[in-house]
């Protein structure tokens, strides 16, 4: 094993032995059960003192990272102690230039930050169950047409596909994207179209081009984690709207209003992320009239919009928007795949122009390429579709995870019918928390969102999020299976 060592350096050579070693367990370098050198051994290869050696060695011993077998050596445990990459860096912030230790004391994600350490508290086991994820079934991409669609596209426009491309996005895609729309009574033009990578890039161009330090925006509470983070970054102050079964109660947005300004209101209306819930259609109304009223933009983030398995859909707000007060933002995300990273936003007047400048001057543009493979297998036929089987197989799975919900939890768990999207919001009875349930969760090999990094404001820890679209029905029910079981321990405990 060769270790590089400062002599030099403030932090005793058995602190640096240690601090390697442990990088490379975590990660995954040295796998459980590989036998570390003998003490003696690596002391003469570092030309160091035995005791050195031994101190690292116990030190590893002591955080659960090796263990000793008696007469044998010593081993690489199978840890239950997850990534320890955060303790080694507050250990030796201090080395750092001091630019650096700022912005490791300064930068503020919470909902990420938080995400973070909860994973790093438990390594999650190998044949782990997770309804963590936010994407659909991975047997559904259509990876063959994509890679036809690529080398189609590359025959077909050689060089001209491998250029920066059109500022706004490749202008066949924008038309085709007018006419997914346009089936979702959205009445859109190409030139009101900006491609983006990732609806994410959508949101956080907006976010960015719209609010300053020290102004305030609204969303839904609980919201989608990833905008609570994009919102601190901007150093924006964030106010919650509480959502009931019908979304965000516009009622209390009303009282807000009187006394904050706010600079935009993010909303997720439709199978929102975390909760599943949709917007009634009175409270559409109410929100555009109060956007009017008080003129305010809304961002419209319609992740999963087309997912809908039953009942009366609603229409996007971006449908019922009559004087360009609302930035729609699509994704093929969710939907597609998450790969090919193309979303869009639809914006009309003055500040499509600027989107797109801001956009321009971020990253030049999203790959053309990927652009043009997208649009050479997506018609609006093939769109439809994949549409249709993708809502047949995940109501099926919503289905599956409810039954198995109402078969497995224990009582006094509550959760709501979605009728569309990608999740089922699930609530713990009272006092008891999904931060507290989530390494006996990883224990029993199954993983949620623990859903207090959705909340912007004053938390609620009873909530998870469970994703029901990724895994095939038979994992679906075992996952609860053992969700519940891992339930039913923890409150045992309480
Ligand atoms: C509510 C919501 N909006 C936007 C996004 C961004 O997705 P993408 O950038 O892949 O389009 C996500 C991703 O999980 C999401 O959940």
């Amino acid at each position: 094993m060769r270790i590089p060592l400062d002599r030099e350096s403030s932090t005793p050579l058995y602190q640096q032995i240690e601090q390697f070693i442990r990088r490379e367990i975590n990660s995954g370098s040295l796998p459980p059960e590989t036998r570390l050198p003998a003490t003696r051994q690596l002391a003469e290869n570092l030309g160091v003192n035995r005791i050195t050696v031994a101190n690292a060695y116990a030190g590893l011993e002591a955080h659960g990272l090796v263990y000793t077998r008696l007469g044998s050596g010593t081993y690489v445990a199978h840890s239950l102690v997850g990534d320890q990459t955060d303790y080694d860096k507050s250990e030796t912030i201090e080395n750092w230039p001091s630019w650096q230790q700022k912005l490791w004391h300064s930068v503020y994600l919470p909902a990420l930050q938080e995400r973070n350490r909860l994973a790093a508290m438990v390594r999650e086991p190998e044949d782990l169950l997770s309804f963590a994820g936010g994407v659909g079934a991975p047997e559904l991409i259509p990876a063959n047409d994509l890679r036809k669609a690529l080398s189609d596209v590359l025959r077909r426009d050689n060089i001209d596909a491998l250029g920066y491309g059109d500022r706004a996005g490749y202008p066949p895609l924008r038309a085709t994207i007018t006419h997914i729309l346009a089936d979702q009574g959205i009445l859109t033009q190409a030139d009101q179209i900006l491609v983006t990578t990732g609806s994410q890039q959508a949101l956080s161009l907006t976010a960015s081009l719209l609010l300053r330090p020290g102004d305030c925006v609204l969303t839904e509470s609980p919201t989608y984690p990833s905008m609570i983070d994009v919102f601190y970054s901007l150093g924006v102050k964030i106010m919650g709207i509480p959502v009931d079964d019908n979304g965000m109660q516009t009622e209390k947005l009303e009282e807000i209003l009187t006394t904050e300004k706010p600079s935009l209101i993010y909303t997720t209306p439709t199978y929102q992320n975390p909760t599943g819930v949709t917007l009634s259609g009175p409270r559409r109304r109410q929100l555009l009239t109060l956007a009017a009223q008080y003129d305010i933009p809304i961002l419209e983030d319609e992740f999963v919009g087309d997912l809908h398995y039953e009942g009366h859909s609603q229409p996007a707000l971006k449908a019922l928007d009559q004087g360009g007060r609302v930035i729609y933002s699509g994704t093929f995300s969710k939907m597609l795949m998450p790969g090919l990273r193309l979303g869009y936003l639809v914006a009309d007047g003055p500040v499509y122009d600027r989107l797109v400048e801001w956009k321009n001057v971020t990253d030049l543009g999203t790959s053309d390429l990927i652009q043009r493979a997208l649009e050479a297998y997506i018609t609006v036929g093939r769109y439809q579709s994949h549409l249709h089987r993708a809502v047949r197989i995940y109501r099926q799975r919503r289905d599956i995870m409810l039954a198995a919900l109402e078969k497995y939890m224990p009582l006094g768990c509550h959760w709501h019918t979605p009728h569309g999207g990608l999740f089922i919001w699930l609530q713990l009875p009272e006092g008891l928390s999904t931060n507290d349930l989530y390494p006996i969760a990883l224990q029993e090999k199954v993983k949620y969102l623990a859903g207090a990094v959705c909340y912007p404001g004053k938390k609620s820890y009873r909530h998870m999020r469970l994703n029901f679209t990724m895994h095939p029905p038979q994992l679906i029910e075992e996952g609860v299976r053992r969700l519940a079981k891992a339930t039913r321990k923890y409150m045992d405990t309480k």
